[in-house]
């Protein structure tokens, strides 16, 4: 065993802002372990990976296992078995830390689990309790062979114990991409971004769509197409296109009209810096997203999530958080609520103050600690 690497696993968009925090903090605060950054390749285009990277200091990967695209049977298989692989090929490392709920998440845990090498999630206990997500499985399946599970809210706590894993493995640290978001948000205002599209701080609504449940299905995605054109004749949408989102619009003839229209900006997806320009001087977000209901209820910017559920019930409970639920004709009168200034105005979850990295980094030294690993 090499007595201090700590694989470090990211995949997709959103587990690169989670990383860039948690190895800064590993490196301040346990400069004895030695992180190896492990990149799936679950998303690979400069725009949903190389830019995030660049923008948020992360260091180049030190392997990338190139998985690529892929149905979700041969996504998490292929990285089980590429990690597998990786591990077997060298000295285990002492951890395998993963984050969030993606594909390599879960395919990472397992490889490393198997091979009796502890597994640490950060972002354990979420549950929407809908287990037709596919992040809801990887998050359930995740947690049950996770040894140190590392929570960003109460809600994770409860979930976790009452699904029987032990108060000794549970702690709750906060949100580090809150950390990401504090440190970055200077750089992203002065960016300027509503700007670039003609627009003035608070004169535009923010959109992000990119769940199955609402894109895959064109009846629902063409409704949700129409609110987008609703919303947009009294307030302009600003709206970052996932790939995914990108190909069901063409394909189901929605892009050609989204372009043409006057007060819609239909956009590539964007860089984190450009996005967080734009999320923090919105009027109003709308998305299906999971950590931008989380990002907007820091900012304290009202965020409608169009989900009938959400793993990260803080967001409702404190923040500016509201589920539309399954219909978007709920939709309306929440705009209305909010620009006629009668939308609640939210608060600070604890604990995502900008400081979770070190409470991540004291956890991961003290369990292997624990285990024989001494700084
Ligand atoms: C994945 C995660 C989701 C997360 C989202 C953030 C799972 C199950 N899903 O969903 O939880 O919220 O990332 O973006 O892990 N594509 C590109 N370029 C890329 C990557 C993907 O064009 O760099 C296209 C491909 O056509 C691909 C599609 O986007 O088939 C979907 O990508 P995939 O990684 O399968 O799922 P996401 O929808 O991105």
């Amino acid at each position: 065993m090499n007595r201090t690497r700590i694989d470090c696993i990211v995949g997709a968009r959103p587990n690169f802002v989670k990383m860039a925090p948690i190895l800064n903090g590993l490196h301040s605060d346990a400069p004895h372990l030695e992180p190896r950054l492990v990149h799936t390749g679950q998303h690979y285009d400069q725009v949903m990976s190389g830019l995030f990277f660049d923008q948020l200091g992360l260091p180049r990967p030190n392997v990338h296992l190139g998985v690529g695209s892929g149905s979700h049977g041969q996504q998490t298989a292929r990285v089980l078995a590429a990690y597998e692989e990786l591990l077997l090929q060298d000295e285990p490392p002492v951890a395998t830390l993963v984050v969030g709920d993606v594909n390599s998440t879960l395919a990472c845990a397992l490889a490393a689990v198997k091979l009796g090498i502890p597994v640490i999630h950060v972002e354990a206990g979420l549950r929407s309790f809908d287990r037709t997500m596919p992040e809801e499985l990887n998050r359930v399946l995740t947690d049950a062979i996770t040894d140190l599970l590392l929570v960003t809210e109460p809600s994770g706590t409860t979930n976790l114990r009452r699904e029987g894993r032990p108060e000794s493995a549970i702690r709750l640290v906060g949100n580090v991409m809150i950390d990401a978001l504090e440190s970055q948000l200077e750089a992203a205002r002065a960016l300027d971004q509503p700007q670039r599209f003609g627009l003035t701080p608070e004169g535009y609504s923010l959109w992000t769509l990119h769940r199955p449940s609402n894109v895959d299905d064109p009846a629902r995605l063409s409704a949700l197409v129409d609110h987008v054109a609703r919303t947009a004749d009294t307030l302009p949408v600003v709206w970052p296109v996932h790939p995914r989102t990108r190909q069901q619009l063409e394909r189901h003839g929605l892009w050609g009209a989204l372009e043409d229209h006057a007060t819609i900006h239909a956009i590539e997806p964007q860089g984190y810096l450009e996005f967080l320009g734009l999320s923090s001087a919105a009027r109003l977000i709308v998305t299906d997203s999971g950590g931008l209901q989380e990002e907007a209820t820091v900012l304290g910017v009202p965020c409608l999530t169009l989900r009938a559920n959400t793993e990260r019930p803080i967001t409702v409970d404190v923040g500016t958080n509201t589920l539309v639920g399954d219909d978007p004709a709920h939709l309306p009168p929440l705009i209305d609520d909010v620009l006629a200034g009668r939308y609640k105005a939210g608060q600070r979850p604890p604990l995502w103050d900008g400081q979770a990295r070190l409470r991540v980094a004291h956890e991961v030294t003290t369990f292997l600690a624990g285990r024989g690993h001494h700084p």
